[in-house]
């Protein structure tokens, strides 16, 4: 296949691109700022806002053939539901007219909670916090966004509560629309499992056009500490809140905001 991965120097695209490469599909790499570091993948600067940009971008004039299948990993800091759901129907349209499958990266906020189904993550203090919830409410947006269409053929992959830099494993358990927890008790994955995950959907979609998947236990793995929680006793979350990674602009730097 030929995969576009929308925000491909990203903490998810990044990893969807080396999993893609691994099992032998040709990637187009496509953000604002593309990097050029695998001779295998072709980069290609695009702004997702631009739908002509888009178009042009996924019809690939280039060696490679059009893409098969497209992966939407975007976001900004601070976030911008506008922006997030103006490039997913974007996309979407785009896609569409190549037949080509969209897997949307999205927000664990867009999930039910465990405990009440009827209450979506996002909507739910127990895991998103009063300033956290506009980050939580424009991934429930871009579910919207998908889930508006009436043709297309797109798929929306909601991480657990905390996604992060960590070992690829190559298991993972798979849901539906309700956060998962681990067994370790935590609702988390590793950014390379995820993208494993996100790269099987790819090739063999299963039936929810909307899914989740958490951590598989078997090693023993930790997400960072937030420095902030030092010397404070450990809260308990028998799920734990939704805990979101961001990118320090220009510096490449990566924290941690957590409740
Ligand atoms: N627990 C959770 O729910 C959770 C946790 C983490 C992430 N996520 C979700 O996973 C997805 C990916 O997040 P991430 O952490 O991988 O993001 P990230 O590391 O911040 O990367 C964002 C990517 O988007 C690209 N981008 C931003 N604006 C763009 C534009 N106008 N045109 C083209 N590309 C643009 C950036 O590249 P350029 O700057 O070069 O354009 C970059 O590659 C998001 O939907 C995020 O909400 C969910």
């Amino acid at each position: 296949m030929t995969i576009a991965v929308f925000g491909a120097t990203g903490m998810v695209g990044s990893r969807v691109t080396k999993e893609s490469r691994a099992r032998g599909h040709r990637v187009l790499a496509l953000s604002r700022k593309p990097a050029n570091e695998d001779p295998d993948v072709t980069p290609v600067a695009v702004d997702v806002n631009d739908p002509r940009s888009v178009r042009q971008a996924l019809a690939a004039p280039g060696s490679y053939g059009a893409a098969d299948a497209v992966v939407l990993a975007v976001r900004t800091l601070p976030v911008d539901q506008d922006f997030l759901v103006g490039a997913t129907r974007t996309v979407l349209d785009a896609a569409a007219r190549l037949g080509a499958r969209v897997l949307v990266v999205g927000g664990a906020g867009a999930l039910r909670s465990p405990e009440e189904p009827g209450l979506l993550v996002a909507d739910n203090p127990a895991y998103v916090p009063a300033e956290l919830k506009s980050i939580a409410a424009a991934g429930v947006a871009q579910l919207r966004a998908c889930q508006d269409r009436t043709d297309g053929d797109w798929a929306y992959l909601s991480p657990p509560a905390l996604l992060e830099p960590g070992a690829r494993t190559g298991r993972y358990r798979r849901g539906t629309d309700t956060m998962l927890t681990s067994t370790d008790g935590r609702s988390w994955i590793s950014a390379e499992d995820l993208a494993v995950a996100a790269v099987d959907e790819l090739e063999a979609p299963g039936s929810d056009r909307h899914f989740t998947v958490v951590h598989q236990g078997g090693e023993q793995w930790a997400p960072p500490a937030d420095p902030r929680r030092r010397g404070e006793p450990e809260p308990v979350r028998p799920f734990g809140r939704l805990a979101l990674s961001v990118r320090v602009p220009d510096t490449g730097l990566r924290g941690i905001v957590e409740a």
